[in-house]
């Protein structure tokens, strides 16, 4: 499957992430919102991407912003971690649609936990089931497979696992027939957005499957189209140098001319990219803009 079609613009707010700016005003948490306003043929679609943690600093960011929840035409959920879904039946309260289009892969209501330090469910929360999702006037779109949103913007589906130093490196954990079993993040996709004269622009939650594998995914989808930009998280926080080093030496042969990595990437992968990428990097913080 191809991006089909391109869009003729794409804004990108930063709705929710973890850090704030000098003098902003704006709510920090531990998660990440993005908003996309996709141009194309006169008409703006707005698809938000993970809701982060906390639905109280997402809506008051949101009036802070000047973004009616109203306007929104579609969510996409990354992945199951419960700083990108918690509270999302409470936005669609505010949304206020009927079979509104929510987005995800189907394991996404799986068990997810960690044991480090303690045994702790990570995955969608109370309040956010499925049933709770449709009540508040969700319609769920779970596939594996890659999604056209509309022409020139799509989910990538599952990632191919392809290079050898992406591995999900959390200690995550599931239960498949009673039996414990690593969790490997199959659930994680992106959005893939393909903006005319500019190329692809790359939209992740956590980048739990690998960030060069997301990439070499969208290339297998697209072809060798130009990589324009980067945005989200590569949960790189706790990575080894190595795997750092050869994550950012992977990312410089798409040579793309902006990433902008946050969340859960990790001050020492920050720092890595701002070396190799000088004003080409910046970090993803709440309330940034980028218009392409
Ligand atoms: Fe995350
Ligand atoms: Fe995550």
């Amino acid at each position: 499957m191809e991006i089909e079609g391109q869009l003729d613009n794409l804004r990108i707010t930063v709705v929710a992430e973890d850090s704030v700016q000098y003098e902003s005003s704006y709510l920090g948490q531990h998660g990440i919102s993005l908003l996309l306003e996709a141009g194309r043929e006169g008409d703006v679609k707005r698809v938000l991407v993970d809701v982060a943690q906390n639905p109280d600093a997402l809506l008051e960011n949101m009036v802070k912003m000047a973004i009616s929840p109203a306007s929104i035409d579609a969510i996409v959920l990354t992945h199951c971690h419960y700083d990108h879904t918690r509270g999302l039946a409470k936005v669609l309260g505010e949304i206020g649609k009927k079979n509104f289009p929510v987005i995800a892969h189907p394991d996404i209501f799986r068990l997810n936990f960690t044991t480090d330090p303690f045994l702790r469910y990570v995955g969608v929360m109370d309040g956010d089931s499925r049933e709770d999702i449709e009540a508040a006037g969700g319609m769920l779109y779970l596939t594996r497979d890659p999604m056209q949103i509309m022409p020139g913007l799509m989910t990538t589906g599952e990632v191919a696992r392809v290079t050898n130093f992406e591995e999900v490196d959390m200690s995550l954990f599931t239960v498949i027939e009673g039996e414990i079993k690593s969790d490997t993040m199959l659930d994680d996709i992106s959005v893939a957005a393909h903006v005319k004269e500019k190329g692809i622009v790359v939209v992740t939650g956590c980048g739990h499957a690998g960030i060069v594998n997301i990439l070499r995914h969208i290339r297998s989808l697209k072809g060798e189209q130009k990589i324009h930009g980067i945005i989200g998280g590569f949960h790189l926080i706790e990575a080894s140098e190595t795997r750092i080093l050869k994550t950012v030496q992977g990312l410089k042969e798409f040579e793309p001319d902006w990433i902008a990595a946050g969340h859960c990437t990790g001050f020492r992968t920050q720092v890595e990219l701002f070396n190799t990428f000088k004003d080409r990097f910046s970090p993803l913080c709440t309330g940034m803009v980028i218009d392409i």
